[in-house]
């Protein structure tokens, strides 16, 4: 068996790469699709996990970053910039890194997990803590790029989405088929779009015979696409997601509609306790963002949305090492214990 590519190998005739450029690649894709159990048995649905925080930097986004710096790269710019909740600034750090050229991301200040903030500043990207949110981080990146000779490699460079939708590829390989519904967390909406794109590519060749139903969540103080209208101050604990303005909005809308799809809103309440019940009962460690398409999964299979039996897939969209703090919460024991076998059975109620 030789080495995983990385997805433009992979895929090379579906991802569109100048002729001759040097594909820079970190190995990202070919991610678990992981059978849920546990949540098989409380839907009534057989449930795959796509574990996307397996990628290289943890989340989904090296899928489109391989894309957007192998182009950047062969532009012959030295430099690229995005906005980010965290996760597409480390991933776009690491890919720079290893092409050679400079990062400069934009973050909300103070508004992203540890983590993400501790891979950007090791892959020494130079980071801008931009007092604002998400949107407004992303409304200076597009007006910079603009200006300046600076590639935007955030998933407005179609590119991007480009490399995404081999996550959809992947699922359809392994299932032989495309699943009856596929679930996402939802933020700026590059990901439902490039999953949709993924999935209608296949369709429309004939790989597989058809296309799941999209549904989208989001978290509920940062609900645009549920509530039709951008929301001015999002707020959620999933700060991945914390985005009132989808730059994506109409691909996400095309996305749901043409699939018989739905968005929904999720209270950060319901994101925690999927949260917690991916990491006790699938023993699958997600940050709190990508708990919200398995939050979703669990409300549309209550209130009876969900079709028995169907064939779904929930995409966990990042590693949970990227927040720390989010899992510590309330859980660390503080009382040290003394260096005594029975101190420690007395502890674990061992008789
Ligand atoms: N899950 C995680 C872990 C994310 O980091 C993001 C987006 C999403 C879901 C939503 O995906 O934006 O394509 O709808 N993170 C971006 C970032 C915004 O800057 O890292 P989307």
């Amino acid at each position: 068996m030789s080495a995983w590519p990385g997805i433009i190998e992979a895929y090379r005739e579906r991802i569109p790469v100048p002729d001759g450029a040097r594909v820079v690649t970190l190995g990202e894709g070919n991610t678990p699709l992981l059978p849920a159990p546990h949540l098989s048995e409380v839907t009534g649905a057989e449930v795959y996990l796509k574990v996307e925080g397996a990628n290289p930097t943890g989340s989904f986004k090296d899928r489109g970053m391989t894309v957007a710096i192998t182009h950047a790269l062969a532009s012959g710019l030295k430099a690229v910039i995005c906005a980010s909740t965290g996760n597409t600034s480390a991933s776009a750090a690491a890919y720079a890194a290893r092409a050679g050229l400079t990062c400069a991301v934009l973050v909300p200040q103070g508004k992203i997990a540890l983590g993400k903030l501790a891979q950007a500043v090791l892959h020494g990207a130079r980071i801008l803590q931009v007092d604002g949110n998400f949107d407004d981080c992303l409304e200076l990146a597009r007006k910079t790029a603009g200006d300046y000779p600076v590639t935007l490699v955030n998933s407005v460079n179609p590119v991007r989405i480009a490399g995404q939708k081999t996550a959809a590829f992947e699922i359809c390989d392994v299932l032989g088929k495309a699943p009856d519904v596929h679930c996402l967390p939802v933020g700026n909406a590059g990901n439902i779009t490039a999953y949709w794109a993924g999935y209608s590519e296949y369709a429309a060749d004939g790989v597989v015979p058809g296309a799941p139903r999209m549904f989208g969540f989001q978290a509920a103080g940062a609900a645009p696409l549920v509530h039709g209208a951008p929301v001015p101050d999002p707020d959620t604990i999933a700060t991945a997601i914390r985005i009132g303005s989808p730059a994506s909005w109409a691909g996400a809308v095309a996305a749901k509609e043409a699939s018989d799809g739905l968005f929904d809103a999720i209270t950060d309440e319901r994101i925690l306790a999927a949260y917690r019940l991916l990491a006790r009962r699938e023993g699958v460690f997600v940050e709190p963002a990508s708990a919200t398409s398995v939050a979703g999964l669990l409300a549309t299979a209550a209130d009876g949305r969900l079709p028995k039996g169907a064939t779904v897939v929930c995409t966990v969209t990042g590693h949970g090492l990227k927040d720390p703090a989010t899992a510590l919460e309330g859980n660390v024991e503080v009382e040290p214990l003394a260096v005594d076998p029975a101190a420690v059975a007395a502890a674990l109620d061992l008789r």
